[in-house]
């Protein structure tokens, strides 16, 4: 009872946090009748059924990725390596945060705005993350990392496509290697695609702990969520990502990564 009277708390002051400005449900309540259901009780456990990274990697990047030996050599391997999307990009952005973060942010690819900066999440999504990361006593200033799957955006902010993907996925698969993050956030559907693969959309895997392997590493256990842009979107959706939030936090509490605020 008070774990729940604790995250309802929790939850308004995201909500008012985040912006929101109205006491709107979904549906309308029935201030006369039956009492409101409770929301869904947040999974605390870790259910991880183990799931393999696809291999779908692109040869062409592949041996690129591999044989670099550092996340500088990484970034000055991906400059390098010819594609139209550098072409049309000004800015390569290669990732934010704290190097030693043992949690790892990945998102889709760099917008506009992170396009002109060179640096991941930096417009009016990467503000909402940044809320939403300080909601659980986060920043990257402190204790996250943050990349994309793509390190060019591309034209038009389009959603990446399957091609790109495949081509670009080594250099993540080798980011992620390099970095050795002990817990992954996924942003979105094309992150959630990327690295977990699997027929089911974000819809359905969001806010459930996955196992990604990479390279000799330990797998790494994984989380996906809603992604900042369509939060902005679809504001109800917001209720889902705070739970996906604490799910992430209690984790990380486990894993003794703290100091995290009491909420
Ligand atoms: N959306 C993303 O997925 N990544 C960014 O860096 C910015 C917006």
């Amino acid at each position: 009872m008070e774990t729940e009277h604790a995250s309802l708390l929790a939850a308004l002051r995201l909500q008012s946090e985040w912006g929101a400005d109205e006491a709107l449900d979904d549906t309308p309540p029935d201030r006369g009748g039956a009492a409101v259901p409770a929301p869904a009780p947040v999974r605390l456990t870790r259910p991880a059924p183990s799931l393999v990274v696809p291999a779908a990697a692109n040869p062409a990047s592949a041996t690129r990725a591999a044989n670099a030996g550092s996340l500088d050599a990484l970034r000055a391997a991906i400059q390098g390596f010819d594609t139209p999307l550098r072409e049309t990009a000004t800015n390569l952005v290669f990732a934010d945060g704290t190097p030693s973060a043992r949690l790892m942010l990945i998102g889709e690819a760099p917008g506009a705005d992170e396009d002109r900066q060179g640096k991941p999440f930096v417009g009016l999504s990467g503000q909402l993350l940044d809320r939403m990361l300080a909601s659980i006593g986060l920043s990257r200033t402190e204790n996250v990392y943050i990349t994309n799957i793509l390190p060019w955006r591309p034209p038009g902010n389009r959603t990446p496509s399957d091609a790109e993907i495949a081509l670009f996925l080594p250099f993540i698969r080798r980011h992620i290697a390099l970095h050795r993050p002990r817990h992954i956030l996924l942003l979105g559907g094309t992150a959630t695609k990327a690295l977990l693969g699997g027929k089911e959309g974000i819809t359905r895997v969001r806010g459930r702990w996955r196992d990604i392997t990479v390279e000799d590493l330990a797998p790494i256990p994984t989380i996906a969520t809603w992604h900042p842009a369509y939060l902005l979107r679809t504001p109800s959706a917001k209720r889902e990502a705070w739970t996906d939030l604490l799910t992430l936090r209690e984790a990380l509490a486990e894993a003794g990564e703290g100091p995290l605020p009491k909420i």
